[in-house]
């Protein structure tokens, strides 16, 4: 393990830092053995997820209401919760041991969240926690999929942050008629932590333009 978190973590954590620290030893502690990150995370903790998921902040608008969609471990939304205390963030993620480890790493560290157990799809969860600024997510589903679930829980002119990496610039290609179908405007790419992070985060931005069919769905159906 990284005991020591590298410069860059205090440039993007400030005042977080300490909590930064203690989440990262949470997940050494527990991630493994309740299988939210691979035994060769350990070693890549802050590289790869603490600051790969913090930069993303960089396209949330201040004090903006975010929804961390399929959170599992509490990435992206708990380094964006500690860094960001100005956002109003909700960790969605429906497997209960999941949602037991947010509460107890969200109680622990003393953040102002919501945690919130369900899937993204479901009616019950578009209406309690629907008209969203953005939602943000990693490692959850292909993009089409992923604007599929995440679009009709944002406002008009609210934007998915789907942290994609390596296969983003591909799956903007394969699915884009799925995303404006969808209601999606046209996907754009956007490196984040540029400058500070050795690689930067890629990630698909969708703006949501118009209501896709399970909004309309919906409205019929009331
Ligand atoms: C591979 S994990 C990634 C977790 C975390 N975002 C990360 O990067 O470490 C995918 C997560 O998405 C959740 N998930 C899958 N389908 C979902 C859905 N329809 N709505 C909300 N969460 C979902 C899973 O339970 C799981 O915790």
């Amino acid at each position: 393990m990284i005991e020591v978190a590298p410069p860059a973590a205090e440039a993007l954590f400030g005042g977080g830092l300490a909590r930064a620290i203690r989440y990262a030893e949470l997940l050494v502690a527990h991630g493994v053995e309740r299988g939210l990150i691979g035994p060769r995370e350990v070693d890549r903790l802050w590289d790869r997820h603490l600051l790969n998921s913090v930069v993303i902040g960089e396209l949330l608008p201040n004090a903006a209401r975010v929804i961390d969609l399929g959170s599992g471990a509490g990435l992206p939304g708990v380094p964006l919760a500690i860094a960001r205390p100005d956002l109003d963030l909700t960790l969605l993620e429906p497997m209960a041991r999941r949602v037991e480890w947010l509460e107890h790493v969200t109680t622990t560290l003393g953040l102002g969240v919501s945690v919130i157990r369900g899937r993204a799809e479901e009616s019950a969860i578009k209406q309690r926690i629907g008209g969203a600024d953005a939602v943000i997510a990693r490692a959850v589903a292909p993009l089409a999929k992923l604007c599929e679930w995440s679009l009709p829980l944002l406002r008009r002119g609210g934007s998915l942050v789907a942290m994609k990496g390596a296969s983003a610039a591909d799956e903007v290609a394969r699915d884009r008629e799925a995303v404006v179908r969808a209601g999606g405007g046209e996907p754009r790419l956007a490196s984040c932590g540029v400058g500070l992070l050795t690689d930067p985060a890629t990630v698909v931005v969708v703006e949501k333009k118009l209501d896709g069919p399970r909004d309309r769905r919906m409205r019929k159906d009331r």
